[in-house]
């Protein structure tokens, strides 16, 4: 069966941007059945940046609560922390050694976080990448369900595996395909249509969190940028307008529906009126998923348990594959 694996970071809440982009589709790719599914919550990639050490272990369970709520079932899916498996780790050192120092100078997201301060970076966060392809092809996963925002990452990883494969003279890691679908593949901030919504943002009414209560929920939808034209009847009729796509895109998403199938409805309807519909199927979609999560993090134990079984199936996978990489390579066993 092909394998299914992805990660999602600790360092901070849950958005909607998350859940549109990322876990909707992780609970249809484990309901399909079709695919072995693994989902990670990436504890080392997080601390790239400074995570306050408490913050990141509150962080991580809430993560997996997330995860729990939204419809992963611990009993079809691994779910893992990943430094629970340390083959991710030993395996990304390895690819340090196969990726190229250009080849991560390249990557956007490197450079917009490291910003102005690349020196005072940490090395961590330049190498990140390498650890993510070590995240997907520790498993030999196949297919990697993610947000737009993933897919250079994603490509350096298929270049990682055919390196490794072309330098070895082996032909070991599979060639993973990115899985980038639907209405919301890359969620906008709520306050402006071209920046993508994210838990790093300061502005908290840029984002819709996991965690909002229904009036925070219906409150920032209230509140989102629009333009003052009603909805067109098409997804052409967005062209040039974001704040209107973004938030058509998200109704689309959360109702589960195409663009054009929303728009043939909604024709002609003001903004002030489609924000409170947004609003309503948001609140009736998030609010049981933000009980549950609390519910769930009353007694984390049931989360720590999850988790270091999660850890023990996934490492029937990693240590096997592991091995081979080390053998491969050439280091005495
Ligand atoms: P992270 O933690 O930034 O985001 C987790 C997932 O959510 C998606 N996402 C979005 N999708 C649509 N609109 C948005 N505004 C939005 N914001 C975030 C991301 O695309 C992602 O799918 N590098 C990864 C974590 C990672 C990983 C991996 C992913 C580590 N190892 C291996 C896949 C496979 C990251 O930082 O995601």
């Amino acid at each position: 069966t092909p394998r299914v694996f992805s990660g999602i970071q600790p360092s901070g809440g849950l958005t909607l941007g998350n859940y549109l982009g990322a876990i909707t589709k992780f609970v249809d790719m484990q309901n399909a059945g079709t695919h072995e599914t693994i989902y990670c919550m990436v504890d080392l990639h997080a601390i790239t940046v400074w995570q306050d050490p408490a913050t990141l272990r509150h962080n991580t369970r809430e993560l997996c609560a997330g995860f729990l709520a939204s419809g992963i079932d611990p009993e079809k899916s691994i779910l893992i922390n990943q430094s629970q498996v340390p083959e991710h780790a030993q395996l990304g050192w390895i690819f340090n050694c196969v990726a190229r120092m250009g080849w991560m100078g390249r990557m956007t997201q490197w450079k917009d976080k490291s910003g102005e301060n690349a020196e005072g970076a940490s090395l961590g966060l330049f190498a990140y990448p390498a650890l993510m392809a070590a995240d997907i092809l520790v498993y030999h996963a196949t297919h990697v369900p993610v947000g737009d925002d993933q897919k250079q990452h994603l490509e350096l990883t298929r270049d990682v595996a055919t390196k490794f494969n072309h330098d070895y003279g082996v032909d070991f890691f599979p060639i993973t395909e990115p899985v980038i679908e639907g209405a919301a593949t890359r969620v906008m901030s709520l306050r402006d249509g071209t920046k993508k919504m994210s838990k790093s943002d300061p502005v908290d009414a840029s984002r819709i969190n996991l965690t909002d209560d229904a009036d925070a929920i219906a409150k920032k939808f209230r509140k989102a940028k629009t333009d003052p034209d009603p909805l067109p009847g098409s997804a052409a009729g967005l062209e040039g307008r974001p704040d209107a796509r973004n938030l058509v895109n998200i109704y689309a998403a959360l109702a589960g529906r195409s663009v054009d199938d929303v728009l043939a409805e909604q024709e002609g309807k003001m903004f002030g009126y489609f924000k409170q519909e947004l609003a309503d199927l948001a609140v009736e979609k998030l609010s049981p998923i933000s009980g549950e999560m609390s519910r769930l993090m009353q007694d984390t134990s049931e989360i720590d348990r999850i988790l270091s079984r999660g850890a023990e199936r996934a490492r029937e996978i990693t240590v096997p594959i592991l091995e081979r990489v080390y053998d491969i390579v050439g280091m005495v066993r």
